[in-house]
């Protein structure tokens, strides 16, 4: 299944990451370490190989892809040796990146995106292309009366004006060209009612929000922990020191309000009721793509007996986001072969504020479908059960899992 993967934000460290990757993986010079879509749990004959997957994408920054490859090397984000041996087939992907269209009307710069998603499907016999959000965080989506309906939306973008953010704009694009769409970023993206009908229109699945890849991660883990002991979190904050560009705009009050929203709603989740204490995000240039998370949690035990719990994350941000760029590439490609459209609640795992029954379109009759978890445990089963349905649909079920 030839899959095309096109990234809105094709130069930035995320996508750049990831590009690099999936071109060491088809080369052999690599192991997946980090792609989930390859735990024998997960594994199966629904998947495109890594082989099969084709990169294009948008930028509005025009630094080559080998040399913010070769940054990414300096940086020790990713092996200097991979970017030396891949530099023919970073150039080759580079020709299918494309500048972020500008000008004219919000209809112009959809149909521009459409048509640039045509002709890489063309140019390269693609079976289907699932467009990933890995641009920069954006400030919420400024409410506008067109969101609610899709015939009014397009009316809108074609009168002029800024209807839409981009990120929305381009799963607006995506839906129209047939296309499914992954959001890997806190944005609006495809969170519009008026989204979510025009998906349904077009029968295509749409997957989101927001990478859970650092401290969100490990509160996914820990605060069910709390909850399933009957220990009371008393409070929780933590601190996150990064660098990189995604730091940069992080440092912006409208886009760090966007990220604080998407990293805080985990714990009122999981927990039942919002301990004290806050999530910050500071910029720190020195660290680049490596980020710190501090996190301290003071809690209360059997007869009130106070506790505390502290940890230290260092990641690197890009390497652990690259892997489940690829993981979700393969996973909506095959649910959109399967004919699944709409939210891939199933996906849940990925994120740290995963798209749920809010974001489909009501159907007459159908009764709600569970609230997305938020607990890593219950997110892996419902994923492994997903990936389970579509290999089973695919051909040979995984042999205990394996294939
Ligand atoms: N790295 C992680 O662990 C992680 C986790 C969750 C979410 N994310 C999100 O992923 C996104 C990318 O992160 P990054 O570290 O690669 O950031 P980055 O700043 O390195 O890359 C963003 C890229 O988007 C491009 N861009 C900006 N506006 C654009 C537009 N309108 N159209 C097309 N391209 C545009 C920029 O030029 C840049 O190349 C961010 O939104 C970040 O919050 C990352």
């Amino acid at each position: 299944m030839r899959t095309g993967v096109w990234l809105v934000g094709a130069r930035g460290s995320v996508a750049t990451t990831s590009i690099v990757g999936a071109l060491a993986l088809r080369a052999g010079l690599t192991g997946p370490t980090g792609c989930v879509t390859e735990l024998s749990e997960l594994r199966g004959p629904a998947w495109p190989s890594f082989a099969d997957l084709v990169f294009g994408g948008h930028d509005v920054a025009a630094t080559p892809l080998a040399k913010r490859a070769e940054a990414l090397a300096d940086a020790g984000v990713v092996p200097a040796r991979l970017v030396a041996a891949l530099g023919e087939e970073l150039a080759a992907v580079d020709d299918d990146v494309r500048p972020a269209p500008v000008g004219g009307t919000q209809a112009d710069r959809a149909a521009a995106v459409v048509a640039d998603l045509a002709a890489f499907r063309e140019r390269h016999g693609l079976d289907r292309v699932v467009v990933v959000n890995v641009s920069a965080t954006e400030p919420a989506a400024r409410p506008h009366p067109a969101h609610a309906d899709p015939d009014a939306l397009a009316a809108a973008l074609a009168a002029g004006g800024e209807v839409l953010p981009p990120s929305s704009l381009y799963a607006y694009a995506a839906f129209t060209a047939g296309c499914p769409y992954v959001d890997f970023t806190p944005s609006t993206g495809a969170r519009l009612p008026a989204l979510a009908a025009l998906a349904a229109r077009h029968a295509v699945p749409y997957a989101g929000h927001d990478g859970k890849t650092g401290e969100t991660l490990l509160k996914s883990v820990l605060a069910p922990m709390f909850a399933m002991r009957h220990l009371a979190v008393r409070s929780w904050s933590g601190t996150n020191l990064l660098g990189g560009g995604d730091g940069a705009t992080l440092a912006q009050p409208e886009a760090n309000a966007a990220k604080v929203a998407s990293k805080q709603r985990v714990l009122g989740e999981i927990l039942g009721y919002v301990p004290q204490g806050d999530t910050r995000i500071d910029y720190v240039e020195e660290l680049g793509d490596f980020k710190t998370a501090w996190d301290l949690i003071t809690f209360a035990g059997f007869l009130g007996t106070g506790m505390r719990l502290e940890f230290t994350w260092h990641g690197c941000d890009s390497a652990l986001a690259a892997p489940l760029v690829l993981d979700l590439a393969r996973i909506t490609a095959a649910a959109h072969a399967a004919g699944r459209h709409g939210p891939l609640t199933d996906l849940a795992f990925f994120f740290k504020d995963p798209l749920g029954p809010a974001d489909s379109v009501p159907e007459a009759g159908a009764t709600a479908d569970r609230t997305p978890s938020h607990a890593l445990g219950e997110q892996w089963a419902r994923l492994a059960a997903f990936a389970a349905d579509l290999h089973a649909g695919a051909g040979t079920p995984p042999a205990g899992g394996a294939a």
